[in-house]
């Protein structure tokens, strides 16, 4: 049972849990779908990210089992990330590259909410585990923002 003071704070856990795992789901497929050479770094870069991003969602489960929380199945989840869907042209690197930045900004946005709720709820196991993350996905921002900055320089 979630001690009520935690009740906040395990469901924004949950909620970076699921999207953590459909991070996973279109990073793998971005990292597959794109062709050309100009999107092998990109690929190459979400290829990488899709183990991070796992890791990030077992430190996750094992933060809501820790504060008795269920953590969910398939079926209990939503997939909300539109903007990340394969693109139908397969050279289209910009629209995976803005998928992935959109998606690094809501995951920052994510956790800086779960740190505060931690703190408020004297939580800083959860604090620190969620700034520990925020500063990998505030990584992976600045590299596709780096890529960004290449592909849009590209089409010119
Ligand atoms: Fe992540
Ligand atoms: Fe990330």
């Amino acid at each position: 049972m979630v001690d009520s003071k935690n009740e906040k704070t395990v469901e924004l856990l949950i909620k970076a849990y699921n999207a953590e795992l459909e991070t996973v789901m279109n990073y793998l497929a971005n990292s597959m779908h794109l062709d050309g050479f100009r999107a092998k770094h990109v690929k190459d870069s979400l290829a990488a990210d899709v183990t991070e991003e796992l890791g990030h969602a077992q430190q996750l489960a094992a933060r809501i089992k820790i504060l008795e929380g269920k953590i969910p199945g398939s079926q209990a989840m939503q997939w909300t990330q539109t903007s990340l869907q394969p693109p139908a042209d397969q050279l289209d690197i910009v629209s995976v590259i803005k998928g992935v930045i959109e998606a690094e900004e809501g995951a920052i946005e994510l956790y800086q909410s779960i740190i505060e709720a931690a703190e408020e709820a004297g939580d800083p196991v959860t604090a620190d585990l969620c700034t520990t993350i925020k500063g990998d996905e505030e990584e992976h921002r600045r590299e596709f923002k780096g890529y960004l900055a290449e592909a849009e320089a590209m089409l010119v």
